[in-house]
């Protein structure tokens, strides 16, 4: 089978791996890719928001299954055009992954289904905004209603910066439109995981837990960024917890889009917040597609053939498929360049990858980088993900940073305490 993958990170790098051993696939294409997939897959030199270029090489060379792994082209209604041209594509429609792409939709939707989320109230201007915001307090978060890149959520301590925050996204338009509508909601505390689950319109199959590492220093401080590691599994996603997640999140989500006649079909993950000792678990966020760097701690551990649990959601026989997963523990550290998630740069020599191949469970997957005058240089902000398996939680931390030291490039940054508060759970 001929299978193209839509994106260029971390992520895409570990869904091409995964799906590359599998034996049904004859040719793999990712668009537009980075240099580190060239081992496994032909990168193909076609944006993931070019929807026309897509289709078109997806006709020339006659691609069988189109995977996505970012949200954008999902929320611009990729699914749907490609079904509608009778290529099979695996993701949510348009309609499905306004779960993602509206905080509004998504909110809403959980207070008509009565799954446990922050207080919250929407807003579509500044005075109501900043009067809530007087009369709740802080500390108090602001979303913007659309997609802006993970950088739409301010969580404000002071009301001078939730003041500030209302400004720059209602007066200043920051995000443009993105940001006409925002959400005001209750600060949770607690500790964050991210809970995933694969559905085919009527079945939801739970993939295993993870937890990923959001601020860009250590002790969980600073900005955040994309995610500056994971580890799978997160000790505190129970088996208990699990169950009551598939029957009181995942399952009601499931059914309502299918009353609504938009059936779900693809990876629906839902950011939790958990705290055993008050309110138990409530959903942050949900998101329509795998998470970044969290596919790279979880595919790893799938004994699946990853493409055979893909099929089998698109055509609707997920029942049929019992998902299978080593009884491992799965690291990963995010390398990126000095400043993000602010400014950095790029163009740096990447030595040492050689000597992390030889090593026995560990991967790399590649984010920015890029193939120049013969050698590989960074070209983003995450440059790569190294990831690690071992029996156990320290196993597998000493694995992946073991491969870490490895590896140098000019502007080298990572966080040195990845999987330090599982550990500690575990310890
Ligand atoms: P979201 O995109 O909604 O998941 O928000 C991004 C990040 O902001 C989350 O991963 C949390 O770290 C933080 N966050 C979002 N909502 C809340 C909340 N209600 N209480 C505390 N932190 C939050
Ligand atoms: N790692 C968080 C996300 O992919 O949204």
């Amino acid at each position: 089978m001929k299978v193209l993958i839509v994106g260029s990170g971390g992520r895409e790098h570990a869904i091409a791996w995964k799906l590359s051993k599998s034996p049904k696939l004859t040719k793999l294409y990712v668009a537009p890719g980075n240099a580190g997939m060239e081992d496994v897959a032909q990168c193909v030199d076609i944006a993931a928001k070019d929807q026309e270029g897509l289709l078109k090489f997806c006709k020339r060379e006659s691609v069988e299954l189109v995977v996505v792994g970012p949200e954008g082209p999902l929320t611009e209604g990729i699914v749907d055009r490609f079904e509608k041209e009778g290529i099979k594509i695996f993701g949510p429609s348009r309609f499905a992954a306004q779960l993602e792409g509206s905080k509004i939709f998504s909110k809403q939707m959980m207070r008509k289904l009565s799954i446990p989320t922050a207080e919250f109230e929407v807003f579509e201007s500044v005075d109501p905004a900043m009067d809530y915001v007087a009369k709740k307090g802080v500390p108090i978060v602001i979303k913007v209603d659309g997609l802006a890149g993970g950088k739409g959520v301010v969580v404000a301590t002071s009301k001078p910066k939730a003041m500030e925050t209302i400004h720059k996204d209602m007066v200043k338009k920051v995000f443009g439109k993105a940001g006409e509508k925002i959400v005001i909601e209750e600060a949770l505390d607690g500790e964050e995981a991210s809970v995933i689950a694969l559905t085919d319109g009527t079945t939801a199959r739970l993939l295993v837990s993870s937890q990923d590492h959001k601020r860009v220093s250590e002790g969980d401080k600073g900005p955040n960024t994309g995610g500056m590691g994971a580890y799978s599994p997160a000790p505190v996603v129970t088996e208990e917890l699990e169950k009551e997640l598939l029957e009181k999140v995942f399952m009601p989500i499931v059914n309502e889009f299918k009353n609504l006649g938009h059936p779900f079909k693809g990876f629906l993950y839902a950011g939790m917040m958990i705290n055993p000792k008050t309110y138990g678990f409530k959903v942050l966020e949900f998101n329509v597609r795998l998470g970044d760097p969290e596919a790279q701690v979880i595919l790893p551990r799938l004994e699946n053939d990853f493409l055979e649990v893909i099929l089998a959601t698109i055509e609707e026989r997920l029942s049929s498929v019992d998902l299978k997963w080593k009884n491992e523990n799965c690291v990963c550290v995010v390398l990126t360049s000095e400043g993000y998630p602010e400014e950095y740069e790029v163009g740096k020599r990447i030595a040492g990858l050689s000597s992390v191949k030889e090593l026995p469970n560990v991967h790399v997957f590649h984010a920015g980088t890029k193939r120049q005058n013969g050698g590989l240089v960074t070209a983003g902000g995450r440059v790569l993900n190294v990831v690690g398996l071992g029996r156990g939680i320290f196993e597998a931390l000493s694995r992946t940073y073991e491969a870490v030291e490895k590896i140098f490039f000019d502007n080298m940054y990572y966080r040195k305490d990845i999987g330090h508060k599982a550990a500690k759970v575990l310890r």
